[in-house]
């Protein structure tokens, strides 16, 4: 099994420091994969990607006024398929949270980007714009599978452009999708090993997961699309951490994989829950206006999905939100155990209890950790074990219960 124990900026020191992370959606990709449920669209004609910056300037300057004085410590454009922008328009969104927000000197910014020859070609262009890290969908390194997922690139391709991320920017990392149809354990080993040849300091590894109302949800349910069963998905799990784990990428989190230190820092901002403005279609957020010991309140925001509606409210009204509640302690407390669980570091339970009004039921807590699900840290966090993450969400359901 792999090593969980290895020392890494998870041990503790970031999580006490709050982060301000703020997320740019941009939402049209060139084609629709049909495993993807994610808030993207496709559109023939061209893109006015000057009114969009407008658009996207105006709900920061809205979201700004509403959480002001914050240092942005992460910000992230994903999609959708960002690296369809043209590099000025990334390079405008960054000045426009520039102009409202303080933004830390070591900021990390990355930006998601498909794996084509015309999109590699950018990266030069998204650097100059201040982008320093970039995410790259490679999602498999087989061409056969690469059409069945609807993929608009090669395998070549694919590795090529990692090879340009490599030489442009200092932080990179990509993403493959496993437990794919008819995936045997031993021919994923061999995949994800040349993947590891090629991997930076980061790998997201993600399990296929079946979609409502997509394409692939469509065949699945006809028969026609057969997933691997449970028992296989299971020793595709484990042999993608041993692997990563002993090529010094352990995992940090249920699905991404860093060296010690090289985790992304703006989804670490989701899953200790720090703060982060949601900006463009279909974008979420968390804000914390007031204190949150008492005297404040912790505000789940969503925009409008579709992008020319979500224009038309910006024009109008100044931001697209559609969704502005505050959370009560008890939906927190459900979000901190559902977000922190998914991390190697695990929770503390007084958090938990501080933020819930009562501790984890210690009865539930035994129970897990006698079947082998749980585990508590020398520190005194609780998290969840290697053979607990395929079952994660059984696990939370069962601890929030
Ligand atoms: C916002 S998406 C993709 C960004 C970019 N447009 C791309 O496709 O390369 C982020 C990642 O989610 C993963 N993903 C999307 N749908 C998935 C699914 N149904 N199951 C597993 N992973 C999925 C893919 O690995 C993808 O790279
Ligand atoms: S996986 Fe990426 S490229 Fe494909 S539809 Fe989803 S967001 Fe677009």
């Amino acid at each position: 099994m792999a090593d969980r124990d290895s020392p890494n900026a998870l041990s503790g020191q970031q999580s006490d420091t709050e982060q301000f992370g703020v997320y740019i959606h941009w939402p049209f990709c060139l084609s629709k994969c049909p495993y993807c449920d994610f808030n993207s669209h496709v559109r023939h004609a061209a893109i006015d990607e000057a009114r969009f910056v407008r658009a996207f300037a105006a709900e920061i300057a809205t979201t700004a006024a509403r959480a002001p004085g914050r240092t942005v410590s992460s910000i992230f454009f994903g999609g959708g398929t960002p690296s369809l922008m043209q590099p000025a328009t990334v390079g405008a969104i960054l000045d426009a949270v520039g102009r409202h927000w303080q933004v830390a000197p070591d900021v990390e910014i990355t930006l998601e980007a498909n794996p084509t020859s015309v999109e590699a070609s950018r990266f030069r262009g998204y650097r100059s714009a201040g982008v320093n890290r970039v995410s790259l969908g490679v999602q498999a390194l087989d061409d056969r599978v690469l059409k069945e997922l609807g993929r608009q690139h090669t395998a070549r391709e694919a590795l090529e452009a990692v090879q340009i991320a490599r030489s442009v920017f200092d932080r990179y990392s990509f993403d493959l999708i496993y437990a794919r149809p008819q995936q045997m354990p031993a021919e994923w080993a061999e995949e994800l090993k040349a993947a590891l040849r090629e991997a930076g300091e980061h790998l997201s590894l993600y399990q296929l997961t079946i979609e409502p109302e997509t394409p692939f949800a469509a065949l699945y349910a006809a028969g026609k699309l057969r997933v691997p069963d449970e028992d296989t998905a299971r020793a595709l799990y484990d042999t993608t951490q041993d692997i990563c784990a002993a090529h010094g990428l352990p995992a940090y989190e249920i699905s991404n994989h860093a060296r010690p230190g090289a985790e992304c820092r703006h989804n670490l901002v989701y899953w200790r829950l720090h703060e982060y403005a949601g900006i463009g279609p279909g974008a979420h957020g968390r804000l914390n206006v007031g204190r949150l010991d008492g005297d404040g309140d912790r505000y789940a925001t969503a925009t409008e999905k579709r992008p020319e509606s979500w224009l038309a409210r910006v024009e109008q009204e100044g931001h697209g939100l559609i969704t502005d509640d505050v959370l009560t302690r008890e939906e927190m407390a459900d979000e901190f155990l559902l977000m922190g669980l998914r991390l190697a570091e695990g929770i503390d339970p007084r958090l938990y209890a501080a933020l819930a009004g009562r501790p984890l039921d210690p009865a539930r807590i035994a129970a897990l950790r006698e079947n082998g699900l749980l585990e508590m840290t020398p520190a005194g966090r609780l998290r969840v074990s290697l053979p607990g993450f395929p079952v994660l969400d059984a696990v939370v359901a069962d601890l929030a219960a």
